[in-house]
């Protein structure tokens, strides 16, 4: 338990706290998510926008429609009383389900982008797209009449400028970190956590498996996001 006033707060979000929504993980309980036989960093990279575009988009609706069911849960409600409560606090996800948002996060960066925008393969034009609408609209540019891909970082591409740096500068300035529901596997996101340890921070985990970043903890709280934050915020905050 924090014995220590804390006044800077960055949160580290993973697909496990969206997997109580009904959103499946990547990683996990033993199975990794596939698409046709494709294991997901082929599906979501690159290399098949180049080749594949109306494959990757095929996959990327079907996740659209799946999210269509889910809603926020109890630990991203959580992370919103969080926000409210500390004057210093940033979240940021590696999540794409906009689940953060919807329920009310404000101070987010979402380093790996956003499933209900798309950009333009040529001029980069962004389109906010209706959430969860299917198939994905609009289909083309307005701008110059290209293709659109999702407005998501792909496994062999970097993340949006700036976002990452501005991660990182909170980070090595925050005092307590808190990672929830994340495997802790993909960089450059997985270092976060190692950089606020560096820079005094205290750091606690919540997922019910270990993780590579267990042994850094201060706290590692096993179990799921749903059960565990909702309580851990409120000992925080009282
Ligand atoms: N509550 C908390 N954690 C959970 C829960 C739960 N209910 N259920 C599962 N977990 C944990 C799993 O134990 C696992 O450690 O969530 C983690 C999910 O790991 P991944 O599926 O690897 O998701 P994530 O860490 O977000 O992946 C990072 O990899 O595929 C790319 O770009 C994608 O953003 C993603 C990145």
């Amino acid at each position: 338990m924090i014995n220590f006033d804390f006044d800077s707060v960055c949160v580290l979000s993973g697909a496990g706290i969206s997997a109580e929504s009904g959103v499946p993980t990547f990683r996990g309980g033993g199975k990794s998510a596939v698409w046709k036989g494709m294991p997901f960093d082929e599906i979501s990279s690159a290399k098949m926008v180049k080749e594949n575009l109306d494959e990757v988009w095929e996959w990327f609706d079907y996740r659209r429609g799946v999210l269509k069911e889910c809603e926020p849960n109890k630990a991203h409600k959580a992370l919103v009383k969080l926000e409210k409560t500390v004057d210093d606090f940033l979240l940021v996800t590696q999540n794409v389900d906009g689940l953060h948002t919807r329920a009310g996060s404000e101070n987010i960066i979402e380093v790996h982008g956003n499933i209900n925008r798309s950009r333009c393969v040529v001029c980069r034009k962004r389109f906010q797209m209706q959430s969860h609408h299917v198939p994905h609209d609009p289909s083309k540019c307005d701008e110059c009449g290209n293709k659109v891909r999702p407005d998501v970082v792909l496994f062999g591409e970097m993340l949006p400028s700036g976002a990452y740096e501005r991660a990182v500068e909170k980070a090595s300035g925050c005092n307590l970190f808190i990672v929830v529901g994340t495997s802790a596997l993909v960089y450059p996101a997985a270092i976060l956590p190692e950089v606020a340890k560096r820079n005094g921070a205290y750091l606690i985990e919540v997922n019910p498996e270990e993780t590579p970043l267990t042994a850094y903890c201060d706290e590692s709280l096993r179990g799921k996001a749903g059960e565990i934050v909702p309580d851990l915020v409120s000992n925080l905050i009282a």
